[in-house]
């Protein structure tokens, strides 16, 4: 038998940028999940294999072997290394472990890629060895890991990854969770430009300090809009969100994260009957979302994919991260 966990990405909906100063920003688990499984080991190795992602190794004593690709590879999976370390000392176990890592998220876009493999790491890990951790627990554990990627990580991904739903996160007020009945479906095209999430946030930094009141000011008007899409998600509103959508990437696009190759996605999907669209995450690249009334999502798909970008439908999912044991021969499935 081996332990397995799955847990799902993200997207924001509103208010990025804005909330590294304040918030909320609004950000909901979609239906694209990693998938971790682990078994023990007789010695202290920690082997990962993320062979779908090209490369595999093993950590020992912290340091990277590499098994398959390059060894700064080490450092992308650094995260899952530590991110078990660290379950492990919590549980107060010790030894090696073969994780294997499998994703439909794809990564560096801004759809919560490497939180849902810490979070999803966390969960097999503490599946392996009976430990029943709470998710807040899991939360905080995969959370040790992604700092190792990003520094200083909101903790939004991994919040919303190990939880599930809809959630908004404020500097002074934290983490809420909301509940949703049903689904809601969203269309996400990818520039299929990887970012960084970093090297956009000190851009915004940047023309904040040189221009601190109209940036105040713009950030603040952000804020504004998130709490009303908030309000328009939670009543299914969805040309309102619509419009909330289109005003807040307005905003963003004037504080410089926009990109011509977003911009065109987005023109895209308004043209062909999106209600709105938006970059989503930290710009500069990565994805932008949209919503559409039903019978119009497989056009607004079909003309950003026109246009040499990949697109598909994700929907608002409640799970969370779920772990289980399953048989050696259904690992695979
Ligand atoms: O692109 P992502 O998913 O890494 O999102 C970044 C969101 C920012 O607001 C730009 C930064 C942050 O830490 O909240």
């Amino acid at each position: 038998m081996k332990a397995e966990a799955t847990a799902p990405g993200k997207m924001i909906l509103f208010g990025e940028h804005s909330v590294v100063y304040r918030g909320p920003a609004v950000v909901l688990a979609i239906d694209r999940r990693a998938r971790v499984l682990a078994e023990k080991r007789n010695d202290k190795k920690i082997f990962i294999d993320a062979d779908d992602l090209g490369f595999s190794g093993y950590f020992e004593d912290d340091v990277y072997y590499p098994v398959h690709g390059k060894a700064w590879r080490g450092r992308n999976l650094a995260a899952i290394n530590v991110a078990t370390k660290k379950t492990m000392e919590r549980i107060g176990v010790e030894g090696g472990v073969n994780m294997k890592v499998r994703s439909m998220i794809p990564i560096a876009v801004g759809l919560g890629s490497s939180a849902a493999i810490c979070v999803a790491t966390v969960g097999a890990v503490q599946q392996l060895f009976d430990a029943n951790l709470s998710r807040d627990e899991i939360s905080k554990l995969a959370f040790e890991g992604e700092t190792i990627i990003h520094g200083k990580p909101s903790g939004v991904d991994n919040n919303v990854s190990t939880f599930g739903g809809v959630m908004s996160f404020d500097r002074s007020t934290g983490f809420k969770h909301y509940k949703m009945e049903g689904t809601m479906p969203f269309i996400i095209g990818d520039t299929l430009r990887k970012r960084s999430t970093r090297m956009m946030v000190e851009n915004v930094a940047a023309l904040k300090e040189r221009n601190p009141e109209i940036m105040e000011e713009i950030l603040a008007s952000i804020a504004d809009l998130s709490t009303r899409g908030l309000d328009a998600l939670l009543a299914k509103d969805l040309p309102k969100m619509g419009d909330l959508m289109n005003i807040n990437h307005g905003l963003l696009s004037a504080i410089g994260v926009s990109t011509m190759k977003l911009e065109s996605l987005i023109h895209t999907a308004r043209k062909n009957g999106a209600l709105g669209a938006k970059l989503t995450g930290a710009g500069g690249g990565g994805c932008m979302i949209a919503v559409a009334e039903e019978k119009d999502l497989s056009n607004v798909e079909r003309a950003i994919r026109q246009r040499k970008s990949e697109s598909y439908r994700v929907t608002l999912t409640d799970r969370g991260v779920e772990s289980r044991w399953v048989e050696e021969e259904n690992a695979d499935s």
